[in-house]
């Protein structure tokens, strides 16, 4: 191995800028860690003329990112451009295509093309390491690709989006509906101008994508996760599940079971006594179930710059010692196809929130209606006040907490109720899971 790893960045945006700095912060222990010297030796970025937050002096500069992947000037290419397509696939094809390894932080990218770049990189025999494109400073794929080698994992999930879990919790806490909070959180540079991206539950559904394949050795395919957002979810539900002892959070969930593994995001009751639901604000959390270990929570900043470098500078690190694992933990070819367990065969609890006008004759429907369909209810409460007593359009919310059911029965059972005209509204259904 030569003396010195020659690294090039594309993108010294808010994670790449903060790579060169940590890099350079870090320059003395890195050496003395991986045995030789890492130089960030070129970048590149789209305006040759922008001030970057990093010093790069002496440092050359690539307008096209595939010119850099392919120089021979650099050995490792860093991926921090963005994108599931584009330059930062082509760019991450050809620093492959030439036997570079490479490091990313992209999870769309990989989300889309993860098991094709993976296959080249074995086929090059270089290294494809994308530590930083789940749960940014948490090292979590580490984790389960090696530090959790020894189990059998049966369950994966997490807070992956740091927007939903902030609006989420100045929801509960300041009592603030779903709209102000987004547009707080727009103002503080936490969400997108178009938020949909984070907060209609895609990219954490990216992310769970990634971890389920590492998890589980199946294929990576975001195309077999239900996806659901956190735009339904209003403060009468926040306040419902804090009475009920609950609080919802956006979570990724992976399980293996009978019928496949199933693949979900959507926003979720967890129990207040679940070490994820202490996981407020930005913060990230990733829960795994494992024959083994039983229960592992690792919990920490999912985002910002210096957090996400932290994790692709640990990559980096590991490619200087000449560390070369299997991006999924399998060679491409052991990956098994994912067989997907539909969505409809989901056993768990369920919270339910029924918008009724005529509360006494509903509650006998609801019960009737539940118990026919052989759901067993723990708990039917009504919630909020009557907006108009005695008038016409006077509605109130019932909350049901189901026992254990199957998805199947439950929507069925919701179907014939709304058939029924006991409701007013859709009805609002969230997820238990369990502990
Ligand atoms: N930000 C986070 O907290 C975070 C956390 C985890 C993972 N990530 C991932 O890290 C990656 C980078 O995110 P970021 O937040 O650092 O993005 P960013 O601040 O928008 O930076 C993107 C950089 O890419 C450059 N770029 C864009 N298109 C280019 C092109 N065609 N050719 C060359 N350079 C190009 C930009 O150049 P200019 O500066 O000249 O415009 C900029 O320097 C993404 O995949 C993201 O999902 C980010």
């Amino acid at each position: 191995m030569a003396e010195v790893l020659r690294v090039g960045v594309a993108g010294v945006g808010t994670v790449g800028a903060a790579v060169v700095r940590l890099l350079k912060r870090q320059e003395q222990a890195l050496t003395a860690r991986s045995g030789r010297r890492i130089d960030v030796t070129a970048v590149s970025a789209r305006d040759p003329d922008k001030p970057r937050d990093a010093d790069l002096s002496g440092v050359a500069f690539y307008a096209d990112p595939v010119a850099l992947a392919a120089s021979p000037d650099i050995d490792l290419f860093v991926e921090l451009i963005g994108g599931a397509e584009g330059a930062a696939l082509t760019a991450v094809e050809t620093a492959l295509a030439h036997g570079k390894s490479v490091v990313t932080a992209n999870k769309a990218l990989l989300a889309a093309h993860g098991m094709a770049l993976a296959a080249l990189a074995e086929e090059k025999r270089v290294a494809l390491a994308f530590e930083a494109s789940v749960a940014g400073g948490i090292p979590i794929v580490k984790t389960l690709r090696e530090g959790l080698a020894g189990n059998s994992i049966e369950r994966v999930y997490g807070i992956l989006n740091g927007t939903c879990n902030y609006i989420l919790s100045r929801m509960e806490r300041e009592e603030m509906s779903f709209a102000d909070c987004l547009k707080a959180a727009q103002e503080l540079g936490y969400a997108e101008a178009d938020p949909t991206f984070d907060i209609g539950g895609f990219d954490t559904a990216h992310k769970l994508a990634i971890l389920a394949s590492l998890a589980f050795g199946v294929r990576v395919d975001a195309a077999a996760i239900d996806i659901e957002g956190i735009e339904r979810i209003s403060l009468d539900d926040i306040q419902a599940a804090a009475e009920l002892g609950f609080r919802i959070k956006l979570l990724g969930v992976a399980e293996r079971g009978e019928n496949g593994i199933e693949q979900r995001v959507h926003p979720t009751m967890v129990r207040k006594s679940a070490a994820i639901a202490e996981v407020m604000g930005v913060t990230n959390a990733v829960t795994i179930d494992a024959d083994a270990v039983h229960q592992l929570t690792l919990v920490g900043p999912g985002a910002g710059g210096d957090a996400t470098a932290s994790a692709v500078v640990a990559d980096i690190a590991d490619i200087a010692k000449g560390v070369r694992s299997a991006p999924f933990g399998l060679p491409v070819s052991a990956l098994e196809e994912l067989r997907r367990s539909p969505l409809r065969r989901h056993e768990g609890g369920y919270y339910i929130r029924l918008a009724v006008p005529d509360v006494v004759g509903a509650f006998a429907q609801i019960a009737k209606r539940m118990a026919e369909a052989g759901i067993s209810l723990q708990s039917i409460m009504q919630h909020g006040e009557r907006r108009a007593e005695s008038s016409a359009d006077a509605q109130v919310s019932v909350i049901l907490i189901t026992h254990a059911t199957s998805e199947n029965l439950l929507r069925d059972a919701l179907d014939q109720i709304t058939r029924d005209g006991v409701i007013v509204q859709p009805p609002q259904v969230i997820r238990i899971e369990r502990e």
